[in-house]
């Protein structure tokens, strides 16, 4: 069974690594790896499969950085000849980039099988473009794996059949309980002079928060202020680097004391400083379901979120540039409350879509 695994941008990779490992232990499975090149640097795209153990992509498509038209229809056209010369049993799209619905689009006007991991997420927000992708890969998709409740409940509103719908869990844990030993023996909190504990880590790559001026400049003027109480790590994400040098607010970031602004990190040193962390601030989508399974308390600065279940579950609190200050003051001085991991968040995701895939070729057959 030739199977397409799509890969495009960073957090895509954490979630075909445990799936593309377990299906190359299959001897009735083919898996290989089709990178559209979504994301490209070395650090948001080379570096993660090196990590997660991952060989070169099996297809490249070179697509690159553009509007999301042109990315979108760059990725269906470069990927239909590819779907046409190898026509795959079967394609399986991650997350929610533009790449995913793309994929999605080309393979099922070819009427090829699609599959969708971490399908029926929803923020109830179409001014995200990943909203507008979850709604259109999952209504194309023949199969839907679920990492929550929510998802299927999601599912089932919008008309999706019941059978197409598998809760599988939240393969992003497999990645991290893979890489468990590796990310514990590092030590990047020690290069960067940060005292295990004593450190808070900042994320943001959100359009809505850093392609605009005003909250650019108000999320800055925060951090710094938080900076002079607990010392932050911010990776900084290429489009935030080009917002703040565009905007002039580079140099200032620099010279900030506390606040200590890196290259994006390879998926085992970025997880070395989280495992080490007193707190997150993002607006990631991937982190606040980390957060949540490491008990790290995480404030999302966003109006809402896809993946509810970290709030009500977890550890995760939604935020603004208004009250993100005094609700990390309060993390500073309250123990974290109480949390739990959500169901099948336990490292053995990749094992039952391996078996959905098998249970579905049986029935078909
Ligand atoms: C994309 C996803 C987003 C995901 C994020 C993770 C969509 C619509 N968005 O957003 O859901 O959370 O990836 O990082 O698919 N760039 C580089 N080097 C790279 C990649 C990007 O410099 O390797 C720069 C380019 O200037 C590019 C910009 O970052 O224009 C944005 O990249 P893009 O992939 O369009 O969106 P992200 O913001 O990364």
């Amino acid at each position: 069974m030739l199977i397409h695994l799509i890969a495009a941008a960073r957090p895509n990779f954490m979630k075909i690594a445990p799936l593309y490992h377990a299906l190359k232990k299959e001897d009735w499975a083919q898996p290989k790896i089709v990178h559209t090149g979504q994301h490209y640097d070395v650090n948001m795209s080379d570096a993660f499969f090196v990590d997660l153990g991952l060989s070169e992509p099996d297809l490249h498509l070179g697509v690159n950085s553009n509007t999301h038209a042109e990315q979108t229809g760059r990725v269906m056209i470069a990927y239909e000849k590819a779907l046409i010369e190898e026509r795959p049993d079967l394609v399986i799209v991650v997350g929610d980039v533009n790449s995913t619905v793309a994929a999605t689009l080309a393979a099922v006007k070819l009427g090829i099988k699609v599959a969708h991991l971490e399908a029926g997420l929803r923020s109830f927000d179409r001014t995200m473009p990943e909203e507008i992708n979850r709604l259109v890969t999952d209504t194309l998709a023949d199969l839907l794996w679920t990492p929550s409740a929510d998802g299927d409940e999601n599912l089932v509103r919008e008309g999706i059949p019941r059978h197409k719908i598998i809760r599988v869990g939240n393969i992003m844990i497999d990645s991290l309980e893979m890489l468990r030993k590796d990310i514990e023996k590092q030590k990047v909190f020690k290069e960067l002079n940060v005292i295990p504990g004593e450190y808070g880590v900042a994320t943001f790559h959100r359009p809505a928060n850093v392609d605009n001026q005003t909250v650019l400049k108000e999320l800055c003027g925060i951090l710094a202020r938080i900076a002079k109480k607990i010392p932050l790590i911010f990776p900084v994400h290429p489009r935030t680097k080009k917002n703040l040098e565009n905007f002039e607010m580079w140099e200032m970031l620099t010279d900030l004391q506390g606040v200590i602004l890196v290259d994006p990190l390879s998926y085992i040193r970025f997880m070395n400083l989280v495992f080490n962390c007193h707190f997150v601030l993002t607006d990631s989508g991937g982190i606040q379901e980390e957060t949540t399974y490491l008990k790290i308390p995480c404030l999302t600065m966003r109006p809402n979120t896809e993946r509810p279940i970290t709030i009500e579950q977890g550890t995760n609190r939604l935020c603004t540039v208004d009250n993100m200050e005094i609700l990390t003051e309060k993390i500073l001085s309250e123990n974290t409350p109480k949390s739990s991991i959500p169901e099948f968040w336990d490292g053995h995701t990749a094992q039952r879509v391996v078996e959905s895939i098998k249970n579905v070729t049986a029935q078909v057959s």
